[in-house]
């Protein structure tokens, strides 16, 4: 890992999208490191020599030793559950999973003067759509658990944006990341999500411009 290269951390990022989200930032000359409780993710998913560190988000102690051992420029967060049934049966534990631990990374990420996130969001969040691709400007509906916590997340995303006691996050919650996503093009054609202009330019700021604090 070279010390001039911007580090970025990757959440999840042993898992399909996180996976190949890695790819696309070691060839766009970046570093990263993966965050992973390996759930559902696998170390073998890594292109070699990928450092990963094996824990939750709910481990507070030790992503705040993660962040004040890389000096991270920003996070790209794909750290969740996704299984819609499977949400269904057992709500509390995709709440925690999704929101609360989602919470704890914000929180850790504003403890260590990090404020630049890429969050992975779904189409999910739109509930049934009218039509399709889907303009992100559509009425948000939630008719399943896996999507509440989407929206939720999204929600506490602008929380602390908008907190007076917190520095403002420049954040984009992106409903379209899939693998073929790279940090500087965001999107891909074909899917089902038409994301905002300024969306994508806010999130290619987010690696584009040089970290004030490092
Ligand atoms: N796959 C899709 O079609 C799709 C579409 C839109 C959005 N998303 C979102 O993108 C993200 C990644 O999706 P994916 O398909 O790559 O899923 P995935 O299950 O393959 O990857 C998720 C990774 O996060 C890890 N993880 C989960 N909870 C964690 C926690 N609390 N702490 C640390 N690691 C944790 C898992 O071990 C796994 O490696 C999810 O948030 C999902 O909601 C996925």
């Amino acid at each position: 890992m070279s010390e001039k290269r911007q580090k970025i951390l990757v959440t999840g990022g042993a898992g399909y999208i996180g996976s190949h989200a890695v790819r696309e930032l070691l060839k766009e000359g970046y570093d990263a490191v993966v965050y992973d409780n390996f759930s559902r993710g696998f170390t073998n998913a890594l292109p070699k020599d990928t450092e990963f560190v094996h824990g939750d988000l709910a481990n507070a102690d030790l992503l705040n030793h993660v962040f004040d051992k890389y000096k991270f420029r920003a996070v790209i967060d794909f750290a969740g559950h996704l299984e819609v049934e499977e949400s269904m049966k057992n709500p509390h534990n995709f709440y925690v999973n999704n929101v609360s631990e989602f919470a704890n990374l914000l929180e850790t990420m504003m403890n260590n003067n990090v404020t630049a996130i890429v969050y992975s969001s779904s189409a999910s969040v739109y509930g049934q759509p009218e039509r399709t691709p889907i303009p992100e400007s559509s009425p948000i509906e939630v008719n399943n658990i896996y999507g509440g916590t989407k929206v939720a997340a999204e929600h506490l995303l602008r929380i602390f944006d908008n907190s007076e006691h917190l520095a403002p996050l420049t954040w984009y919650a992106t409903q379209n990341f899939q693998s073929k996503g790279s940090p500087s093009s965001l999107l891909v054609d074909g899917y089902d999500v038409m994301p905002k202009r300024d969306g994508i330019i806010a999130a290619k700021k987010l690696f584009l411009t040089k970290s004030k604090n490092k």
